[in-house]
């Protein structure tokens, strides 16, 4: 038998997945005990790794140990239970089984014509987070690589729906705590950054209504087009979740598009406080999620979700003559005749398999579990002599400071990651150095918030003496 050498042998496979799958399992087992970061000296590694494209290959065991035993410890422990950090992701095991199927089989999943089955299991994935966010019917959406290119794929769509060809006087509004992939959207969706009004926010970093009434007034008395509200379900500071029923009300009445960033917070949908806390995120035009955040996902999954799923066709059908013939019925989906990409990956497989296997019982138990952690960190905080509370949770995040200066903050800080069980990142809220704590991981349990308050405690009595 002719043997080519880009393709293995069955046995060579199995071994292949065998020697692979004995260092994932050693690595994931190890992840409590690992350092929640272990970048000192990293980046000068890295540069020892610069080489010229290889002209002949080495042995797999030795990258796959090059790879577990020396870069991959070199991060941030992004995927252990101490990552308190930005917004923590997960990494689902069955995520990642599900893509080693997805890119073995290797299926086109770019138009429906070339793998029904396979794009209709992923059109279930979109169809199931419509209605976690209570959309109707004729609702749909197109799973991204993550929130930002969530957020680019919504705001073309509204573009398309609101403005001429001609756009530039249109404007788009938010709060200053939105998440910044929002302002990047817009402005690689044409929008210059001077047509993007921030607007300030209450004592809960919420959008302050009455000023984005303000300023849509007064943009229209000066000629510009007001077309977009972006609220936040969920910042990335704080958690904060704007006053979704108000946003809609004055997009209903000003006849904008009202788009909501959920990245974060959104999939808090599945929990009873989470639907009291976003009570108007319904009634969005568009809605971005990130399973790869609070579905626990491995990163690269994000979500745009629009109310009516001909805004992204219309923003982003275009036909050739070599493709195969797109499908007509509304049933059935061409994830390129509503995106911006043609080739890609087959990501609903990551999130299909783990909801199929486990159901969404248990996704909704972690991220109550979560709200219950923030609560109780909550409280073990304000027991603790000069702490400051100064964003009380409204999801799973909280930010909180030690009294006196930005200084002793970030010194607080950096004892805290210092002791390596939890890592903790800061923010700037009202010009005050802040130092946040985000309980998202399902990885994470009550074991490691004791831990982080430990830290805490015993960081603060350090930067005292
Ligand atoms: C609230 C919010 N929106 C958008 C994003 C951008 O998402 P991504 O990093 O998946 O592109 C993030 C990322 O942390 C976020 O927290």
């Amino acid at each position: 038998m002719v043997h080519y050498p880009l393709e293995p042998t069955p046995a060579q496979m199995r071994a292949l997945v065998e020697a692979a799958t004995e260092r994932i399992i050693a690595h994931i087992e190890s992840l409590p005990a690992q350092p929640a970061m272990n970048v000192e000296g990293a980046t000068e590694f890295a540069r020892t790794l610069i080489e010229p494209l290889p002209e002949r290959g080495e042995s797999y065991e030795a990258l796959l140990d090059f790879l577990f035993d020396e870069a991959i410890p070199r991060s941030f422990t992004a995927a252990g239970p101490g990552y308190l950090a930005y917004v923590p992701g997960g990494g689902l095991f069955h995520s990642a089984i599900a893509d080693l199927i997805a890119n073995a089989v290797n299926r086109y999943v770019g138009v429906c014509a070339a793998a029904p089955a396979l794009v209709q299991l992923e059109a279930n994935v979109v169809r199931w987070f419509c209605d976690i966010a209570g959309f109707p019917r004729r609702s749909g959406g197109v799973l991204t690589s993550g929130g930002s290119l969530a957020n680019f794929t919504a705001i073309v769509a509204a573009r398309k729906a609101m403005l001429p060809d001609d756009f530039l006087r249109g404007t788009l509004y938010c709060s200053n705590q939105i998440h910044h992939s929002f302002q990047k959207a817009a402005n690689l969706a044409g929008f210059p950054y001077a047509n993007i009004r921030e607007l300030p926010v209450d004592d809960q970093f919420r959008i302050r209504t009455e000023a984005l009434e303000a300023a849509i007034a007064r943009d229209r008395e000066e000629g510009w087009t007001p077309f977009l509200i972006a609220g936040s379900a969920g910042t990335t500071g704080t958690g904060a979740v704007d006053d979704l029923q108000s946003l809609a009300r004055i997009a209903r009445e000003q006849q904008l598009w009202f788009h909501v960033d959920g990245a974060y917070g959104a999939l808090f949908m599945l929990t009873e406080r989470g639907r009291a806390a976003m009570r108007g995120i319904e009634e969005a035009d568009s809605l971005i999620l990130d399973p790869h955040k609070t579905l626990f996902l491995p990163f690269g999954t994000g979500a745009v979700l629009v109310r009516d799923v001909r805004t992204l066709h219309r923003a982003h059908s275009l036909h050739a003559d070599y493709l195969p013939a797109m499908q007509q019925e509304d049933e059935l989906v061409d994830f390129c005749e509503i995106s911006p990409e043609l080739s890609r990956d087959f990501r609903g497989l990551r999130v299909w398999l783990p909801l199929k296997v486990f159901g969404i019982e248990p996704f909704r138990q972690q991220l109550d579990e979560k709200l219950d952690l923030i609560q109780f960190a909550l409280d073990e905080l304000r027991r603790i002599d000069g702490v400051e509370i100064v964003a009380e949770p409204q999801l799973t995040i909280l930010a909180f400071r030690l009294e006196g200066s930005d200084d002793l903050n970030r010194e607080l800080l950096a004892r805290i990651n210092a002791k390596k069980r939890v890592m903790l990142t800061p923010t700037t809220l009202d010009g005050r150095f802040v130092i946040r704590i985000a309980i998202v991981s399902h990885r994470t349990h009550r074991d490691r918030v004791e831990m982080a308050l430990e830290d805490i405690r015993a960081a603060v009595a350090e930067v005292r003496k």
